[in-house]
């Protein structure tokens, strides 16, 4: 229990003033730069969610076409650090990668080489450059064929052609670009404040995004969706469900993709992210996961009142398209990284350290003792 005063884990603490993201726990809203987050996913792409979030208003066709295309040629890596990569552990998480090739992609782009290092120009990089990254590895460990930047492509389909080296059907760029939009920005989670702290501190762009990459991994946060589908594997048939998941209950265990710090009704983003899985899995033939999600919901709901959040269902999506489980973390990071650069850069223009105090609970005025005379 935490002393009086200590809000433990910063819960309800509101650490600073943004315009980027909106979230209204009570009425389950999302809204970025002011447009509702159902808007968006109904009717934008990642290209524009990606200019809202950096420059504060949709784009006109012309400029979403312009990034478009800025990604197109901002997506290759240093060979410097793709030969970096081919040391990597075949076997290594992914997570690990990322957070790895990231902070080594700064070592090989020099400031004057980096596009903008900590400006749009830099968001846009790394941006760009997340899905080929992840593809880089995953190519080398699955044995498919070098990565190439495909510029025709837009961001949802180049992430589908950079993991499975196949272009996605209309439906798969599109489930992947409603997930994309759906994942980019989330106000002051704990992937984006680790960013936040770090650009604080005048530190750069790339040592931010280092940060957020490593606080994402968590289960608790980005890491959730793969252990969604751990949970799922485990259960097996929707008739074991209520079985598994109130035996886990019952040992006080989470049950990923459930739960939120600051949704109290169910998050919106699961709402759609349940609609794209069934229609995806209708499309392929193959409902099992989304009806064992269904069921898992049914139960969590029942017995303990707990709503899903976005963690839920984007896995099922990925597993149909066949990516492997993996990766999905990765994904979250390859959308999110739109978010992280544009509160960085956010930060930088309203910059003040963040530096919050800790309740001291431990001793005080102890006598020093020294070495000599101390018997363990
Ligand atoms: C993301 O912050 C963001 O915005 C994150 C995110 C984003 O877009 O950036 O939305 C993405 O990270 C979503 C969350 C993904 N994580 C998971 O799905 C992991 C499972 N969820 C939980 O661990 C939990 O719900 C958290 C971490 C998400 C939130 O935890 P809180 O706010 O600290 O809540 P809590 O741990 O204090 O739990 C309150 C009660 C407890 O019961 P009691 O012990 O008081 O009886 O609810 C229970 C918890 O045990 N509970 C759960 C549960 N989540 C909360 N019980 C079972 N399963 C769960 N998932």
């Amino acid at each position: 229990m935490a002393a009086p005063g200590v809000q433990r884990g910063l819960e309800d603490v509101v650490a600073l003033e943004s315009r980027i993201c909106f979230i209204d726990g009570h009425r389950g809203r999302l809204i970025y730069q002011g447009y509702d987050i159902r808007d968006l996913a109904a009717q934008s792409t990642f290209e524009e969610v990606a200019y809202l979030l950096w420059y504060g208003r949709l784009p006109t066709a012309s400029q979403s076409n312009d990034l478009r295309a800025r990604f197109g040629a901002l997506r290759s890596l240093p060979p410097a650090l793709v030969e970096r990569m081919d040391t990597m552990p075949v076997e290594s998480n992914p997570m690990d990668v990322l957070r790895t090739s990231v902070s080594a992609l700064a070592l090989f782009e020099p400031d004057e080489a980096r596009p903008g290092a900590s400006s749009i120009g830099g968001a846009q990089r790394l941006t760009a450059a997340l899905p080929t990254i992840i593809g880089t590895f995953h190519r080398r460990r699955s044995g498919l064929p070098t990565i190439r930047p495909r510029p025709e492509l837009s961001q949802a389909a180049y992430l589908v052609y950079a993991l499975l080296d196949r272009e996605p059907t209309e439906l798969e760029t599109r489930a992947v670009d409603v997930a994309l939009i759906l994942h980019a920005d989330h106000e002051l989670n704990a992937s984006t404040f680790a960013a936040r702290v770090t650009a604080s501190t005048l530190s750069d762009l790339y040592s931010a995004v280092t940060s957020a990459v490593g606080t994402l991994k968590g289960p608790l946060h980005g890491g959730a969706n793969e252990r969604v589908m751990e949970l799922l594997d485990e259960i097996g048939t929707p008739e074991l469900a209520e079985e598994v998941v109130k035996s886990k209950l019952s040992k006080h265990e989470r049950i990923m993709g459930f739960g939120h710090r600051v949704y109290k009704v169910e998050d919106p983003r699961a709402t759609i992210l349940r609609e794209w899985s069934k229609k995806v899995g209708e499309a392929k033939g193959n409902l099992r996961y989304y009806e064992l999600l269904r069921k898992v919901e049914e139960v969590v709901h029942r017995e303990k009142g707990l709503y899903p959040n976005v963690d839920l269902y984007s896995g099922s999506i990925y597993s149909l398209l066949g990516i492997p489980h993996d990766l999905f973390t990765p994904i979250f990071a390859s959308s999110r990284v739109a978010g992280w650069t544009a509160h960085v850069l956010e930060e930088y223009q309203d910059l003040r350290l963040i530096r919050p105090t800790a309740k001291y609970v431990g001793a005080t005025d102890l006598a020093y003792v020294p070495i000599s005379e101390r018997t363990g």
